[in-house]
């Protein structure tokens, strides 16, 4: 029997390294596609067609299955989120370094909850869990790049630059 290889990532976007890890956690068991997809969602603040395509090939489900459940579920969105995104780590080692104060701040700044994008598109706010780099804690990802030992004062100036970019 051919050994199946997972297909590569789409990008070298560092949150397609946090969705193969839920998947490679779940052993690529078909059994992880809820999960899978709600890491999807919850890193990259939607889902788009590569990454349901990803997500279906690399766990061996049917295309139109991967599809049936993100329409069928609300929580899952097609729609895009801001031009920005900034995600928070909440994991473990983030938390006990403050990242609960950074998403609070970044709350408290954008006027949106943790999950949602700002009424006039710039900025979508998300959470991870751990993203990997717990050394670097507290971590947050800039449009995907991991920036360690992040402190609110930096991420308010990134989001007041994304406010106009
Ligand atoms: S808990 Fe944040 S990187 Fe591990």
């Amino acid at each position: 029997m051919p050994v199946f290889t997972p297909p590569p990532l789409p990008s070298d976007d560092k949150r397609w390294k946090i969705v193969n890890g839920t998947m490679r956690k779940n052993g690529f068991a078909r059994h992880a596609l809820i999960e899978t997809l709600h890491t999807v969602q919850s890193s990259f603040g939607y889902l788009d067609d590569t990454a349901i395509r990803f997500v279906a090939q690399s766990l061996k489900v049917p295309l139109s299955q991967a599809y049936g459940v993100v329409t069928f579920y609300h929580y899952f969105s097609l729609k895009p989120p801001g031009k920005h995104t900034m995600t928070i780590c909440t994991g473990t080692a983030c938390y006990i370094k403050g990242t609960d104060k950074l998403v609070a701040d970044a709350e408290k700044h954008l006027n949106v909850s943790a999950g949602n994008t700002t009424k006039d598109g710039q900025i979508s706010l998300m959470t991870a869990r751990c993203v990997g780099a717990c050394g670097r804690a507290p971590v947050v990802l800039t449009d995907g790049q991991m920036v360690g030992q992040m402190s609110s004062e930096h991420m308010i100036e990134q989001l007041e630059r994304w406010a106009v970019e």
